[in-house]
């Protein structure tokens, strides 16, 4: 049986820029796979690339073994995309842009219904009849989202859903894709949330300028950074204002009392530390230590991709 998507040695140009230079993964049915990577990286030219919208430089995409290219009509029927930009005809309403979406895809009243159940389930149904360009932000993007599904597709990718988005609409939105998801549907989802790919995704692959620099399990991800390095949160009995250098360099985050130092368990010692946040003066009054998390593991990689 073909996978959801395949990749296969895709390269794409933009001049003398490699925007995608070799990617080859493939995501397999069922999964919910997260497409990590800085700005810039080309995860929005990889999903144009297989959504038919861009032409590969090189190399092949399919979606459930329909060729993006030379079986275009196939592939669309059986791919619902979310894209990153919001981009709307502002004079129709909802209503009008989900069934003339419908219609690109042969659909005409049969499916009227599922529309009705798809601005319900987005929370729009009262929104159903006002006018594109009076929709907030957060707002348009449902609409995107319901425009991405008005067909049923098996395989939805989402470019940033969240972005911009509220954390009460964020929250609503991940209960409604995992959902997708639980039904069956194949999910890629690109995110600058980490937290949320942390909590969401099955498998993940990181793409820095234009190559994947690392995919795996999210456990398997996670693990990349639990060998060497080590969070440490000191608090102190009040802030320390000129913190010593040594402290800096392993400096992550400061806030009020609190100091978050990441160490490399090589050759960083905790005692060594501790001595010199004593030195300025200021009690320790607790400490602790925290695994890596993905947000950890993703800046490691990208930095180490820059040497
Ligand atoms: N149509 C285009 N013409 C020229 N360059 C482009 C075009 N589209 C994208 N690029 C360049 O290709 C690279 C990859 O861009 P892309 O939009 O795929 O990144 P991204 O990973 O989606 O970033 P972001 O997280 O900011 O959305 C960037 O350097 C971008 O400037
Ligand atoms: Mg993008």
């Amino acid at each position: 049986m073909s996978a959801a998507i395949t990749i296969a040695g895709v390269h794409k140009r933009f001049g003398n820029l490699r925007a995608l230079d070799g990617v080859e993964f493939n995501v397999e049915r069922g999964e919910f796979f997260g497409l990590l990577g800085p700005n810039g990286a080309g995860k929005s030219t990889l999903i144009n690339v297989i959504a038919g919208l861009t032409r590969a430089s090189e190399g092949a995409v399919a979606v459930l073994g329909h060729d993006v290219v030379s079986d275009y009509r196939s592939s669309r029927m059986k791919l619902g995309v979310v894209p990153q930009e919001l981009v709307f005809d502002p004079f129709f309403t909802v209503r009008e842009v989900l069934r003339i979406q419908a219609g690109y895809f042969g659909l005409g009243a049969e499916c009227y219904p599922w529309l009705e159940e798809l601005m319900s389930e987005l929370q729009l149904a009262n929104k159903a009849d006002a006018n594109m360009r009076t929709l907030s932000g957060g707002m348009k993007r449902r609409v995107l989202i319901a425009q991405a599904l008005v067909h049923k597709p098996e395989v939805v990718v989402l470019d940033e859903p969240t972005a911009g988005v509220d954390v009460e609409l964020r929250q609503s939105l991940w209960v409604f894709i995992r959902k997708l998801h639980e039904q069956g549907h194949t999910i890629v989802l690109t995110t600058h949330y980490l937290e949320e790919a942390e909590s969401l995704c099955d498998r993940i692959a990181i793409l820095n300028h234009g190559k994947v620099i690392a995919l795996d399990t999210k456990q398997g991800m996670l693990a990349r950074g639990i060998g060497r390095r080590m969070r440490v949160c000191i608090t102190t009995a009040e802030p320390i204002s000129a913190l010593p250098p040594r402290l800096t360099e392993k400096l992550r985050r400061q806030q009020a009392n609190v100091i978050e130092l990441e160490l490399d368990r090589d050759s960083d010692s905790v005692i060594d530390l501790l001595d010199e946040v004593r030195s300025t003066g200021v009690a320790v009054t607790d400490l602790h230590t925290e695994e890596a998390d993905l947000e950890d593991v993703f800046v490691e990689l990208v930095r180490q991709g820059r040497k």
